[in-house]
């Protein structure tokens, strides 16, 4: 949705050049025309197959330009004031002249001052104008305005089909045009067209289909990922000072309106040694809050052409608020953040728009980080108040390998009575969870070879036969130690 008001305060504060990210052509016509009824001026289009017109009038004599540089040539000498509505005009960037005629416009040295609005599915725009140029952000369809499409939709349907009733239940509706939030106009029309009035019909079954088919339209990039299986906390050992914390704030997380004085949870950074449950936490908190989980793939952002990193997690980010509430989780995210400036600041610029979001966010999309190399972590990101908490993943306690081991035995159908947990997490002191899930796994494979089910002589023979990573890496791990023991809560 454009908003004329605000399209109409940029052109009149002199904004030479807007760019818009757009599918939705005709409702930045619809929305121009009412910014040139409020400001006099005059209105053109341009597009490589319809050439200039002029869109306010119908009877105005333009040249004809088809080609991308009569047109800026054409705007250059024009004697009034007017906006230009240029339609996918990245390709004819590319050319020098064409660059530095927009560099001009941008500079003023046109015969009067003009605004050139460049819009696109995707604009490009060169590095040479990236600085010159100002982006306006395509407002979404809110609730009252989805309701409408909804109705109107319902009508149109009805009509195509002889005037039979569209049978709608009114909570499937509510919930329906909630889960529509974050689509465009046009997104949101094809989806009630295609999923929903179908089978002329809104029940509550059209709520899930309307969620997924809305992931697969907003995931352009493969940026993120929705993650199907997030496993649960009952398969993660120990922990149990971050699971009381989830466990909390998950009314306040998913509820339409906080409760008074408090503010809703915003999100965790989990820190710590390698196979103790990080990611597995991660999983297990989206479905502690009952909500999707999507993965944001940092590697993936990175991208060749400029300011595409910058555009592709600003739309990664954007499409985690339109499919909120869900949990947004970053893995290893030190490893997507390098700090250095040796690719000419765009890593910096990623972090910055990451940060940036991360203190502005409007919609509930609570943030799980993890990562286990705090030497790489940015300053920025580990000061106070960008995570509601920082919680140490610490090697498991003799309690929690305990549990280690269960969970891993019952997983693999092995009856616990069997076994004496309480030697065998004795036996483990220094282990990861990653590790006990190891000593299990090779434990029933020296069974099997022997063609005798697991024993505890087995299990304990996989741990005497192993050296923990605590043990390799007693340095790395005890560092660690001793820079989350003043910084962060422990998680167990
Ligand atoms: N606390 C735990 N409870 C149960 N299983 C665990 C636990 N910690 C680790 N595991 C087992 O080890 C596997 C690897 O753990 P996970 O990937 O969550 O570790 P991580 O902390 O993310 O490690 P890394 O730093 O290497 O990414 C898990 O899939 C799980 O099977
Ligand atoms: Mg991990």
């Amino acid at each position: 949705m454009f908003d004329a008001h605000d399209l109409a305060v940029l052109v009149r504060s002199g904004t030479p050049l807007i760019v818009i990210d757009t599918h939705e052509e005709p409702a930045l016509e619809d929305a121009l025309r009412r910014v040139v009824g409020e400001l006099f001026r005059p209105l053109f289009r341009w597009s490589i197959t319809d050439g200039l017109h002029r869109l306010d009038l119908d009877d105005e004599d333009v040249p004809p330009c088809n080609d991308s540089s009569l047109v800026l040539d054409f705007l250059h000498r024009h004697p009034q004031r007017a906006i230009w509505l240029l339609c996918d005009f990245s390709p004819y960037l590319r050319y020098a002249a064409n660059q530095r005629r927009l560099r001009e416009v941008a500079l003023g040295r046109t015969r009067e001052p003009q605004t050139v609005i460049l819009a696109s599915g995707r604009n490009e725009i060169p590095e040479e104008l990236a600085d010159l140029v100002t982006r306006y952000e395509v407002r979404l369809p809110d609730e009252a305005a989805l309701t409408r499409i909804l109705r109107e939709e319902v009508f149109a349907h009805s009509r195509g089909h002889g005037g039979r009733r569209v049978e709608v239940d009114a909570q499937a509706q509510r919930a329906l045009v909630r889960s529509l939030l974050g689509l465009s106009v046009t997104d949101a029309r094809r989806i009630l067209r295609q999923q929903v009035l179908i089978d002329g019909r809104i029940d509550a079954g059209d709520v899930a289909a309307v969620q997924q088919a809305k992931f697969r339209l907003l995931d352009r990039k493969g940026v993120l990922h929705y993650e199907p299986d997030c496993g649960d906390f009952d398969r993660v050992a120990g922990l149990t000072r971050l699971k009381d914390w989830i466990a909390q704030r998950r009314v306040v997380f998913v509820a339409d309106r906080p409760p008074k004085g408090l503010e809703p949870p915003r999100g965790v950074l989990l820190l710590g040694v390698q196979g103790c449950g990080k990611s597995l936490a991660a999983k297990a908190i989206a479905a502690g809050f009952g909500v999707p989980l999507l993965r944001l793939d940092l590697g993936a952002v990175y991208d060749k052409y400029h300011g595409e990193s910058e555009r592709n997690i600003r739309e990664a980010l954007k499409t985690a608020e339109a499919m909120a509430p869900c949990v947004l989780w970053c893995d290893e995210i030190e490893k997507g953040l390098a700090t250095s400036d040796s690719d000419d600041g765009v890593s910096r610029r990623v972090l910055g728009t990451l940060l940036t979001w991360m203190s502005e966010r409007r919609r509930p999309v609570f943030l799980v980080a993890t990562a286990n190399d705090v030497s790489r972590l940015p300053p920025e990101f580990l000061r106070k108040g960008r995570f509601d908490e920082i919680f140490f993943v610490d090697l498991p306690a003799a309690d929690a390998r305990r549990q280690a081991f269960r969970i891993h035995l019952e997983r693999r159908e092995q009856a616990l009575d069997d076994f004496d947990l309480e030697a065998l997490a004795a036996a483990s002191e220094g282990f990861s969870g990653a590790e006990i899930e190891q000593a299990v796994v090779s434990a029933l494979y020296a069974a099997h070879a022997e063609g005798r089910g697991l024993d505890q002589a087995h299990l304990l023979a996989a741990l005497h036969g192993t050296r923990p990573l605590s043990v390799l890496m007693a340095e790395r791990v005890e560092g660690l130690r001793a820079w989350a023991r003043e910084r962060c809560v422990p998680a167990d």
